[in-house]
């Protein structure tokens, strides 16, 4: 630790940089059986597409199994372990049946729970297949995303449902996107708005809304879902606060990448729903639903969307920009994203070698609440986020809120009516103070009690 500390000191240091760096892996290891496994395993994850079902099964790798889905010819879909328990033959070369699946190398016949209903080469008498199961995991449909829980049995929660779930655009486009590190690297990239302002605006040029380019204030609130950032940056004569949403343990509701021409109160559009899934240690994708249309996108502007025609004066984007791996390596050099940043971290980041400043806390929150929830696992009971007390779906909190609120002459009394005002509107959406009637639309009621508070 000394030699560490004297070459982060030292110009032309490198020599004394310490080569021993190691990972956090209570929060990085996600196998069967380790603290973060064992945590993430109390929660239903969406683990594929529907739509990518056809007839063949289907090989995927999840949480470091090895698994098959696929849907039989009754319409249910299966998730088993890949290797056949008779003698490991791949599920993935199965054959689908109208219930089930069939092992190809002997026939063994399995239905979607991973009871055996067959062994055809076995003597009708044979008792094996009553002793026996294929390994298998309930699944869930839901708005074209198949979930899975692959917990203890009886610890499986009910399934729980987001209120955005039902948010008319939150069933828009279907995507995945993987990414060759650690499920936790991508995940912070959502605790840690002020890259935005640098990797987005600042270095390779306007990548979302030229608004983006201010640093903003910001808070970072833990909430009874997770955690929440709350940015606001000043634009013009108006207030433009922004806020993401992280729902534990890896599922993040993103506001709209918009610049807001007007006034709104929690106006939740341009928005996705994703989840971070851990392929393995090393490996993870994102996947979820987003509101980018692609019949309505901007020519030129890849995954932007101009909603102004349908609802008013906005312009709303959730884009793709650097989320994935796919420009080629000098294009990601000259305008790297989100995808390069978080993948050059290495396939499981050194955190011994990291420094964690002040703007860092919104990554420092989410691995307290992560490694909280793992310890109460340890401890044998459910954390955080598995059950939810309250009545009807649950609640998300992400939003663009934009408030006519002229500037103070004193920056430094200004700075500290973005803060009020971001608090002020947070306190109030968190307590469900806002009008549900419209969301996306201007509250001028809402709005004028802001104002009043702050005043
Ligand atoms: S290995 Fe699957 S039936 Fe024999
Ligand atoms: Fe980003």
């Amino acid at each position: 630790m000394q030699r560490r500390a004297k070459a982060f000191r030292r110009p032309y240091g490198a020599y004394h940089s310490d080569r021993d760096g190691h990972s956090d892996e209570e929060l990085c290891r996600v196998g069967h059986g380790t603290p973060c496994g064992e945590y993430l395993r109390r929660f239903w994850h969406p683990i594929c597409i529907e739509a990518e079902l056809g007839d063949v099964p289907r090989a995927i790798r999840i949480l470091g199994e090895d698994l098959v889905v696929f849907r039989d010819g009754g319409g249910r879909v299966g998730l088993l372990e890949r290797r056949c328990v008779h003698r490991g033959t791949s599920l993935e070369f199965g054959k689908i049946q109208e219930a089930g699946i069939r092992c190809c190398y002997h026939g063994w016949h399995f239905d979607v729970d991973g009871t055996i209903l067959d062994t055809p080469g076995e003597p009708p008498d044979s008792p094996i297949r009553h002793k026996l199961c294929q390994g298998a995991y309930p699944v869930e449909v839901w708005r074209g995303l198949v979930f899975a829980y692959m917990g203890p049995p009886e610890e499986c929660p009910p399934f729980p449902v987001f209120d955005a779930f039902e948010h008319s655009e939150a069933a828009g486009v279907l995507r995945v996107r993987h990414s060759p590190c650690n499920w936790l690297q991508v995940n912070e990239n959502e605790t840690d708005p002020i890259h935005l302002s640098f990797l987005h605006t600042r270095l390779f040029g306007v990548q979302f809304e030229p608004v983006y380019a201010e640093i903003p204030t910001m808070e970072w609130m833990e909430t009874p879902t997770g955690m929440i950032y709350v940015t606001v940056r000043r634009w013009g004569e108006y207030l433009y606060l922004r806020t993401n949403d992280m729902l534990l343990p890896n599922a993040v509701r993103i506001a709209g990448i918009n610049d807001a021409e007007g006034e709104t109160l929690f106006d939740r559009r341009g928005s996705t729903f994703s989840w971070v899934v851990p392929i393995d240690d090393t490996a993870c994708f994102s996947i979820g639903w987003s509101d980018i249309d692609k019949e309505l996108a901007i020519p030129g502007r890849t995954g932007y969307v101009d909603r102004r025609s349908e609802r008013g004066a906005y312009v709303v984007g959730a884009g793709d920009v650097g989320q994935t791996g796919d420009p080629t390596y000098e294009e990601r050099q000259r305008a790297p994203g989100d995808w390069d940043a978080w993948v050059s971290q290495g396939p499981m980041t050194l955190h011994s070698h990291e420094h964690l400043a002040s703007t860092d806390r919104g990554v420092t929150m989410y691995r307290k609440l992560v490694r909280r929830g793992i310890r109460v696992v340890a401890e044998g009971n459910a954390p955080k986020g598995v059950h939810f007390e309250g009545t009807g779906d649950r609640p998300t909190y992400c939003h663009n809120t934009v408030a006519r609120i002229p500037a103070l002459d004193d920056p430094e009394a200004d700075q500290r009516l973005r803060i009020a005002f971001g608090r002020e509107v947070t306190r109030r959406i968190l307590a469900g103070e806002y009008s549900k009637e419209e969301p996306g639309c201007a509250d001028p009621r809402g709005l004028e009690e802001i104002r009043g508070a702050l005043a």
